[in-house]
C-alpha cells in the first residue's frame, strides 16, 4: 500500500528504544520513506559514529547531526529516526516542530540496558559504568523528551511488529 505522508514523523528517545527498528517497520508497512539520521551522518562522513566521536569529538558530531537533520527535514515527508541526543538541542527541537510530528519512544532503563549492553557501538557508553551512564542520561533527558508531541510507551516484551501496530493506532 502506498500512502502519502503530509509531515515528517520524527522518532526520538534513548539509544535502544527501538527508533530504527520500529520506524523502518512502519515505513515498510505503509510504503513511505524511512531515514535514519545516524546512518545519514555515517554515509556523508564515510565514518562510523564512533570514529567521528574519537577523531573529531562530540561537539563536532552534534554540529553534523544538526546539519543532516536540517537537510532531511527540508526533503519529502518521511519517518525519521534520530540519535538519542538530537532532541536535546533546542535548535533541533525547533527544526522538528516546524516540519514534523515528534514521537518519543519511552522505554525503561532495564529494557534499554538489556538491548544496548551487548553492543559497543555507542560512544557515550564507553565509560567505566555504562549502566550508570545510561541511568544518568535518562534522568537528564526524560523531562526534555517529554516535550514531544506524542509519548509512546515502548514495552520490553513487545516485538517490533507489535510495537509498530500499537504506535500506528496511537
Ligand atoms: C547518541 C545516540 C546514538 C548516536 C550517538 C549519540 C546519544 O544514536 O547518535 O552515539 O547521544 O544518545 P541512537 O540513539 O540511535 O543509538
Amino acid at each position: 500500500m502506498n500512502h502519502r505522508l503530509k509531515r515528517h514523523i520524527v522518532l526520538i528517545g534513548m539509544m535502544g528504544a527501538g527508533k530504527t527498528a520500529i520506524g523502518s517497520e512502519i515505513a515498510r508497512r505503509y510504503g513511505v520513506r524511512f531515514t535514519d539520521i545516524d546512518a545519514e551522518i555515517e554515509a556523508a562522513a564515510a565514518m562510523t559514529i564512533s570514529e567521528i566521536f574519537d577523531r573529531d569529538g562530540e561537539e563536532f558530531f552534534r554540529r553534523r547531526e544538526t546539519q543532516v537533520l536540517s537537510r532531511i527535514l527540508a526533503g519529502p515527508p518521511a519517518i525519521i529516526s534520530t540519535g538519542g541526543g538530537a532532541w536535546m538541542r533546542p535548535q533541533n527541537r525547533k527544526l522538528i516542530a516546524d516540519s514534523g510530528l515528534s514521537v518519543w519512544l519511552n522505554c525503561d532503563l532495564e529494557t534499554l540496558w538489556h538491548r544496548v549492553r551487548q553492543r559497543s557501538t555507542r560512544p557515550l557508553l564507553k565509560t567505566a559504568d555504562p549502566k550508570g551512564t545510561l541511568a544518568r542520561l535518562i534522568e537528564e533527558r526524560y523531562p526534555v523528551y517529554g516535550l514531544a508531541d506524542l509519548i509512546f510507551h515502548s514495552q520490553g516484551g513487545d516485538s517490533v511488529e507489535a510495537s509498530a501496530t500499537r504506535l500506528i493506532a496511537e
